[in-house]
């Protein structure tokens, strides 16, 4: 680039007059010869900060602090206002807000809102200190005229300067050079700004305006696949483990006709066979009709115990046809129809506990565990049907926010005189609206549970950790 005259001229503008000094010392005497005199459009320049120059030149305390504070406030009321409506908003029905529920917490509550908050104020606050701190030294600029007198460049060496700007209500071109030459200047200098310094120039324009055109061409594509329909399965930037050469249990070839599919292992079409009729899984015997079903041995067919709970997971259409479904009705007496009790009917339940299963202090102590994780949320610690969870849902359902149908006290005397087998059934595949809890407690506990329950019903067993209050709520 050419070096530009430092001259007013027609393109040329006259900004402020420069002064040299020798020595920080008379450049401190001269800023505050100058405000003294009523200038305050100055700045001084030196190689090294100059002790008291700030005073001298009469700068005044940054209002980037206030600035800051009115932001972060703002920020502040923001991130708590945005919360407050996202959970507990109820302001207007123009505004209404969501009440969101969660787990019967408040709505609203300070503490948990400060993280978000805080982090607003802080983020909020670190961008007004940043972009006030350049709006505020009038950044960014593209040039500053005193880059254009050659003297100037000892400023970072051993000269000192004062600026005095046109700008400034006292400045009179002849008067100011004057008081600067007495305040002891030894060269005093005019700074003029080129116009066209100020502006960017031409090809710098157009490499922005296309830049910005072409940073616009992938959110436009973005938006537009947004509203497209598409055959195509999506992008899969990232594919993890998502493909992998497998077939899953029991998936069905695709239907190719009497042309078998190359990639399956058996010829039926199938990834998976299904179990030879009459084949039992090692464990899954389940003879013992007593211990597992709590029903009286002989009154099952073993067709039905050794399925019992057995999942072959083989439902495709294909399979159900009618007599399958006979079979499937013939196997499943003991499972008496869910809605319409009499429609099947009682098998005949075991009334004594089965003879593996030895009631004593162990299994009742088990049992009691296992009752106060498993069941005392609805019936309570002492089975009287006022866990919790009981105790929540029937508040809801008072109030119409919910359906549900009391947890059953144990103490009922209807309920008492459920014979073990009945309760141990209970237990496995659940009762009414109560759910089964066989895929979650093993054969042992949910005897061991039995053997509890009847404890609390105030047989006669209990385990000797029985707490007073439970011990009294039985007896009561
Ligand atoms: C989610 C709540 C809930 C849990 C947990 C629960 N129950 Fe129940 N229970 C009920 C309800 C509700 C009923 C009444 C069902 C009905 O009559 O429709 C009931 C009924 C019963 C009955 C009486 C059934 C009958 O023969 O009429 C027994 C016994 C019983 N529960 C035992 C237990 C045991 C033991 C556990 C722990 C393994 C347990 N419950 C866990 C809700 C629960």
């Amino acid at each position: 680039m050419t070096e530009k005259q430092n001259q007013e001229t027609a393109d040329q503008k006259l900004v402020g007059l420069l002064a040299q000094f020798e020595d920080p010392g008379s450049l401190v005497r001269a800023c505050n010869e100058a405000r003294e005199s009523g200038y305050n459009k100055i700045d001084a320049y030196s190689p090294f900060p100059v002790h008291g120059i700030d005073p001298a030149l009469g700068i005044p305390r940054t209002i980037l602090p206030f600035f800051v504070l009115i932001i972060g406030l703002t920020g502040c009321a923001v991130g708590l206002g945005m919360q407050y409506y996202a959970n507990a908003g109820d302001w207007s029905p123009l505004f209404p807000g969501y009440n969101f529920m969660i787990s019967g917490k408040p709505f609203f509550s300070l503490p948990a809102n400060i993280p978000v908050t805080f982090e607003i104020v802080i983020l909020s606050s670190a961008i007004a200190t940043f972009l006030g701190m350049w709006a505020l030294n009038r950044l960014p600029r593209l040039a500053n005229p005193l880059h254009r007198i050659s003297r100037f460049k000892r400023v970072t060496n051993d000269k000192f300067f004062l600026l005095i700007e046109t700008k400034d209500p006292q400045f009179k071109r002849e008067e100011t050079e004057s008081q600067l030459s007495q305040w002891g200047a030894s060269v005093v200098e005019e700074v003029n700004e080129d116009l066209t310094d100020q502006q960017l120039p031409s090809w710098l324009q157009l490499a922005g305006l296309m830049t910005a055109l072409i940073l616009l061409i992938p959110p436009v594509l973005i938006f537009r696949a947004e509203g497209m329909t598409s055959r195509k399965p999506r992008l899969h930037v990232v594919p993890d483990m998502d493909w992998q050469e497998k077939y899953k249990t029991q998936t069905l070839a695709p239907n190719l006709g009497d042309e078998q599919h190359p990639n399956f292992l058996f010829v039926d079409g199938r990834a998976m066979q299904e179990p030879i009729p009459g084949t039992i899984a090692r464990g899954d015997l389940y003879t013992d009709s007593e211990y597992f079903r709590g029903i009286k041995s002989g009154t099952e067919s073993f067709a039905t115990i050794s399925t019992a709970g057995v999942h072959t997971g083989l439902q495709d259409a294909a399979h159900q046809d009618d007599s399958h479904q006979d079979e499937a009705a013939k196997d499943k007496p003991a499972e008496p129809a869910k809605d319409d009790p009499a429609a099947a009917p009682e098998p005949d339940w075991v009334t004594q506990f089965p003879a593996n299963v030895h009631v004593n202090q162990a299994l009742l102590e088990r049992g009691q565990r296992r009752f106060n994780i498993y069941c005392s949320v609805c019936h309570g610690y002492a089975g009287n049907g006022d866990g919790l969870v009981n105790a929540r849902a029937m508040a809801l359902a008072a109030s119409g926010q919910a359906q549900w149908t009391a947890a059953k006290s144990l103490n009922d005397p209807e309920t008492k005189k459920n014979p073990v087998g009945r309760i141990f059934d209970t237990i496995s595949n659940g009762r009414g609206t109560m759910g089964p809890y066989k895929s979650q407690i093993p054969v042992e506990d949910r005897w061991a549970i039995v053997a509890y329950v009847r404890a609390l019903q105030g047989t006669g067993i209990k385990p000797t950790t029985m707490t007073k209050a439970v011990e009294k709520a039985v007896a009561e």
